[in-house]
């Protein structure tokens, strides 16, 4: 059973699932989930190792796909549009809902070629004065342009693995999506660049509807307005972010934000 509190269902919901299951092979790690995702709010995704959080994110930008052993079925809409229909590209479709990993995994190459890639390939700039713009404009929106606005022909790779996840997150950016997924965007990072990696969340959040998988509770208070508590493979409970961890209704979700198992 889920538990859905008040005000939850959004009809303007930026990505709909309804009955959503994944499967690898004969293991079902995703067992009939439905949620709103809201363009306006943060929504976290909490829950115990191997409850499948990961899983669940990949579906919203089909990158279950590659995955041979998986198998998504169910409905996942964006803007109202089925993701698995006939007209939906996969490529143009991973711009829209774009993907953050926990691992920052620039491309080797400079730091302005990991943000002018995407832009470049999508034919969103055609002269170098424009790919200029998008480029600083993303590295600006991601907190990192004054930082490396000297050496935009430096490897990505040789920044700082907080300054390179902000580096992903401006690729993201780069190719203006309407979604960011983050699966556990600050896990690898010192205090100071997590709190970095936290406020442009919050800079972010009403620009573009976000996503984020995070194991820190606290984290998860500070920087989302929803949230989603999975235990093995069901979506528990999905309420605003105060109530679930002040006031849940479900014992599990009890359990785990009390730190009882997790
Ligand atoms: N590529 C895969 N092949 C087979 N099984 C997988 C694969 N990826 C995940 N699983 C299984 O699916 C379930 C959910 O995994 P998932 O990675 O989504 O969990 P999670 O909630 O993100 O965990 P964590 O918090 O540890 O990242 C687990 O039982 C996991 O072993
Ligand atoms: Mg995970």
């Amino acid at each position: 059973m889920t538990v859905i509190h008040p005000n939850m269902a959004d009809e303007n919901a930026k990505i709909r699932a309804r009955d959503v299951c994944v499967f690898y092979g004969e293991k079902k790690a995703i067992d009939h989930v439905s949620i709103d995702i809201s363009p306006n709010y943060v929504t976290a995704f909490i829950g115990p190792s191997g409850c499948g959080k990961s899983t669940f994110l990949r579906c919203f930008n089909r990158m279950n796909d590659t995955i041979g052993a998986a198998k998504v079925t169910g409905l996942i809409e964006l803007d109202g549009e089925d993701i698995h229909g006939s007209r939906m590209d996969v490529v143009q479709l991973r711009a829209r809902v774009g993907m953050v990993f926990q691992k920052p995994n620039p491309f080797p190459k400079s730091i302005y070629e990991n943000i002018a890639y995407g832009p470049k390939i999508h034919g969103l700039a055609e002269k170098k004065a424009d790919l200029d713009v998008i480029v600083e404009r993303s590295l600006t929106r991601a907190g990192l342009w004054d930082e490396v606005k000297d050496r935009l022909d430096d490897s990505g790779t040789a920044l700082s693995g907080g300054q390179q996840q902000r580096l992903c997150i401006a690729r993201a950016i780069a190719v203006d999506p309407e979604v960011i997924l983050m699966d556990e965007p600050a896990s690898a990072l010192d205090p100071i660049a997590t709190a970095k990696i936290e406020e442009l969340i919050d800079e972010l959040s009403g620009r573009y509807a976000i996503v984020i998988v995070t194991h820190s509770m606290q984290q998860a208070a500070r920087v989302s307005q929803r949230t989603a508590f999975f235990h093995l493979g069901k979506m528990v409970e999905y309420g605003p972010t105060s109530e679930i961890f002040t006031n849940p209704i479900e014992e599990r979700t009890k359990d785990y934000i009390t730190g009882r198992y997790g």
